[in-house]
């Protein structure tokens, strides 16, 4: 199996990992409606069957939910997973010992002892500075805890100042979350990949698939269904659907040549990137099967150039 050493650590995932916001998240995702707790739970026997063992998840999906779920699937399991959860910076959190207490909680909704990779979930941390978060989890680190520190959603400079509080402690700085697919490419041209390159940093890549658009089920004849949050975005509009049809035919016309979906493309072209790891969502165990097969196949460098060429708008 396809695999990536996060940053300058020595924590190595799959180059793949399967993302579990929609576990347990009503408001966006409409968990318990269309889909629930036997659906995500073959979603992720599913990942794990297709050998992929790592999954990202933060405590405030499903407020709390996901993790609590992925904590009952692991143990039923009884099979190692490398998890990946994140810390939400919060007005009433603002001394060390939040966030010790914050990783305390996510174990025990994990039901683990070590949590693989702990990141910030966003920069904006209220009247906790980030010198205060990332020496509290640089503490983390050291008592075995956590085996990695990420950040999420932190731009070039914030990346880098993390990268040098961590530094002085002697510990790198393993990745950077970001959103990044064919159809949202700025972090290419917002100094962020570049930064992330020069120092090392791992990009995983959230919303991958941009939220489904790039599995080609949605087209202006097959809008998604109006009670779900996607359908107040103007991305999946008849117009929005219709601007991203030239990217989904060449992604249809590349799958054909080594039998993949165009999702599975699309997450090829992420990973063609290098040093990039994406966390696609999956509902059930068809999607979760479906993403893995991303993995230990690649697109030659001309077909990364024709999808690069494509979309260039979405740069
Ligand atoms: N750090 C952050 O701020 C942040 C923000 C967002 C997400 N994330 C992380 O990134 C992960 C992925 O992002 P995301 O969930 O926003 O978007 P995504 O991975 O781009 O899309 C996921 C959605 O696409 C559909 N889908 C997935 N695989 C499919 C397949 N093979 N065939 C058909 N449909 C498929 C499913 O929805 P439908 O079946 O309903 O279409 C699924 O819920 C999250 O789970 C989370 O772990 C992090």
């Amino acid at each position: 199996m396809q695999t990536t050493q996060l940053g300058n650590t020595n924590v190595t995932v799959n180059t793949l990992g399967i993302g579990t916001w929609s576990w347990g998240d009503k408001l966006f995702w409409g968990y318990g409606d269309k889909y629930g707790p036997e659906q995500v739970k073959a979603a992720f026997n599913a990942t794990l069957d297709a050998g992929v063992t790592f999954f990202d998840t933060a405590e405030v999906y499903g407020l709390g939910e996901s993790e609590t779920l992925l904590g009952q699937f692991i143990k039923e399991r009884g099979q190692p997973v490398d998890i990946a959860t994140k810390y939400g910076p919060a007005p009433w959190r603002f001394g060390g010992d939040a966030v010790k207490e914050a990783v305390a909680g996510s174990l025990k909704r994990l039901q683990m002892g070590h949590i693989a990779l702990y990141q910030v979930h966003w920069p904006f941390t209220f009247f906790m500075g980030q010198e205060t978060l990332l020496n509290a989890l640089a503490d983390e680190v050291q008592a075995g805890r956590i085996g990695a520190i990420g950040i999420s959603n932190y731009d070039a400079k914030q990346m880098r100042e993390a990268h040098d509080i961590l530094a002085k402690r002697d510990i790198p700085l393993a990745v950077n979350q970001m959103q990044y697919s064919l159809l949202h490419r700025n972090i290419e041209s917002n100094n962020v990949l570049k930064t992330a390159r020069e120092l090392n940093i791992t990009i995983l890549a959230y919303s991958p698939l941009a939220q489904g658009l790039l599995t080609g089920k949605y087209n202006p004849e097959n809008p998604p269904k109006p009670e779900g949050a996607r359908a107040l975005d103007s991305r999946f509009s008849s117009q929005g659907l219709q601007k991203i049809a030239p990217v989904l035919n060449l992604l249809t016309q590349l799958g054909e040549k080594y039998g993949k979906t165009q999702a599975q493309v699309a997450l090829n072209w992420l990973i063609a990137q290098g040093n990039v790891i994406p966390i696609p969502g999956a509902k059930n165990a068809q999607q979760a099967a479906q993403n893995a097969g991303a993995l230990n196949w690649s697109l030659t460098p001309e077909e990364v150039q024709k999808l690069d060429n494509a979309t260039q708008a979405w740069l």
